[in-house]
């Protein structure tokens, strides 16, 4: 019997700002597979439940909206609610994800959906626990690092404010010991992921790098 072909998966995660979200969008473009934005869900639940008028740290509540909320993401990654796209770059999207990603109904609900669309399309799926817990079995395991410096520099360039990068650094590094030391989900590299760092490659070098994994993983 033929053996049963499964869709090609690739993880990656990392700190805030390591440039996670390009490299992912590049190979995802250049493996030909859909790109599986998770923070992009956790943003969909926490405006669902702000629009609904929860108290976010309420995770009964919480719990009961993400379970219940029309929550889908389409063939190319489309996050949707009740059929339309959500706008997940929304000022408050962002505060409103992280604090409702804190609630354990909350992640397990869209790590099941995480899991069912990496199943039936493959995907580049990026984010917090994308290698640790959702898919741990992926193709190839990428953590992308960058030191905090360099991301407080591309952080102040993306907001426009080169004068606050010291400022940014400094968030960084206590938000990066914040995120390691949480109970939930924390930030650490799987084992055996690739370890990557941004510092000095570019972008199109480090999708190379994965993309050569990919093809040793995947011949
Ligand atoms: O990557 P982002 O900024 O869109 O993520 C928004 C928030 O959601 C962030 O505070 C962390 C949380 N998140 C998470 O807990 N797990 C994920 N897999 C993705 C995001």
């Amino acid at each position: 019997m033929a053996p049963t072909l499964s869709p090609m998966i690739v993880a990656i995660d990392g700190p805030a700002a390591s440039g996670k979200s390009t490299v992912a969008r590049l190979l995802g473009e250049r493996l030909g597979v859909p790109l599986l934005n998770t923070g992009a869900m956790y943003r969909a639940v926490g405006l669902a439940c702000l629009d609904a008028g929860l108290d976010l740290e309420d995770a009964a509540a919480c719990e009961a909206r993400a379970n219940s909320l029309d929550l889908d993401v389409t063939s190319v990654g489309v996050v949707t609610v009740e059929g339309q796209p959500v706008a997940v770059e929304r000022e408050e999207a962002g505060s409103a994800a992280s604090r409702v990603a804190v609630h354990p109904g909350v992640r397990a609900r869209l790590v099941a959906l995480q899991q069912e669309f990496g199943r039936r399309y493959g995907c580049v799926a990026e984010g917090r626990d994308t290698t640790t817990v959702v898919f741990p079995d992926a193709d190839v395991l990428v953590f992308l690092a960058a030191s905090p410096r360099i991301r407080a520099e591309r952080r102040a360039r993306q907001e426009g404010a080169p004068e606050r990068a010291e400022e940014y650094a400094r968030e960084i590094a206590s938000r990066d010991e914040r995120d390691a030391s949480r109970a939930v989900a924390p930030l650490r590299p799987a084992p055996g992921a690739l370890r990557l760092s941004s510092d000095e490659a570019t972008p199109e070098q480090l999708v190379e790098r994965i993309a050569q994994a990919v093809e040793e993983a995947c011949p």
